[in-house]
C-alpha cells in the first residue's frame, strides 16, 4: 500500500471511529488539526508521513472520553495501523505522539519528545485558542455540565494531572488554566505565529464578557 492510500484509509477510520464524538473532538476538529500541521510541517524538517498519521489519530479514543484511561488511544492506533502494514518503527512513533501530546495542567514532564510531535502538538494547541478555541470550550463545559462563569470561584493554576482532570470549576477558567498559557508553549516559528493572533481575540472575549457580566456595556 502506498502512503497516500494509507492516508486516505486512516482518514476514512478517524471519520467512522468519531461519528458520535463530542462537538469539540469530533472529526471537524481532526481536520482542522489535520490542515494545521500540514501548513506547519512546511516549514519544518518532519516526516510528513508521520506527522499526517500524527494529526489524524491524535484524539481517536481520548482519555477525557474513556474514564481518564490514557492507553486506549495508543492501542486503538496501533492496531488500526498493524492492520496498514505500516513498519513498528512508524507505529511507535504515532503512539508516542498520541501519549504525549495532550496538555494534562500542564505540570507533568513530556517524557516523549520529537519534531513530528511538536507539529502535531502545536496544531492542536492552536484548535483550542481563538474563537475556534472558545467555542470548543464553552462546548465542553456544556457537556460537562460547568457553569459559565463564578467570581467567586477563581482559576487554579499549577493543578495536579489529577486535579485538573476532574475540575468541575466553571468554563471561564479554564482559559486561565490552560487556552491563555499556550501560546507561550508553542514549539514551532509558525505556530508560535499562528497563536498570537488567536491569543489576542481571547484576551477581547474576556474583557468584552466581563462587561457584559458587569452590565458595563
Ligand atoms: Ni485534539
Amino acid at each position: 500500500m502506498n502512503k497516500q492510500q494509507i492516508i486516505s484509509n486512516t482518514e476514512t477510520f478517524v471519520k467512522t471511529t468519531l461519528k458520535n464524538a463530542e462537538g469539540g473532538h469530533d472529526w471537524f476538529h481532526i481536520l482542522r488539526v489535520w490542515n494545521n500541521s500540514k501548513l506547519i510541517a512546511q516549514h519544518e524538517n518532519v516526516d510528513l508521513f508521520i506527522v499526517e498519521l500524527g494529526a489524524l489519530l491524535h484524539d481517536i479514543a481520548d482519555s477525557k472520553f474513556h474514564n481518564g484511561d490514557e492507553t486506549i488511544g495508543p492501542k486503538i492506533a496501533r492496531n488500526f495501523l498493524k492492520s496498514q502494514q505500516i513498519n513498528t518503527e512508524i507505529i511507535t512513533h504515532v503512539e508516542h505522539i498520541i501519549s504525549n501530546i495532550s496538555f494534562k495542567g500542564g505540570n507533568f514532564e513530556q517524557k516523549f519528545t520529537s519534531p513530528e510531535l511538536d507539529v502535531v502538538q502545536d496544531a492542536d494547541r492552536l484548535d483550542a485558542i481563538g474563537a475556534i478555541g472558545i467555542a470548543r470550550c464553552f462546548n465542553y463545559g456544556g457537556y460537562k455540565n460547568r457553569p459559565l462563569y463564578n467570581p467567586e470561584i477563581p482559576p487554579k493554576l499549577n493543578q495536579t494531572k489529577e486535579e485538573y482532570k476532574n475540575s468541575k470549576a466553571p468554563t471561564i477558567n479554564h482559559f486561565y488554566e490552560k487556552l491563555l498559557l499556550l501560546k507561550d508553549k508553542m514549539n514551532t516559528k509558525t505556530g508560535r505565529r499562528l497563536a498570537e493572533e488567536r491569543h489576542l481575540y481571547m484576551e477581547q472575549f474576556l474583557t468584552q464578557f466581563y462587561n457584559e457580566w458587569d452590565g458595563l456595556k
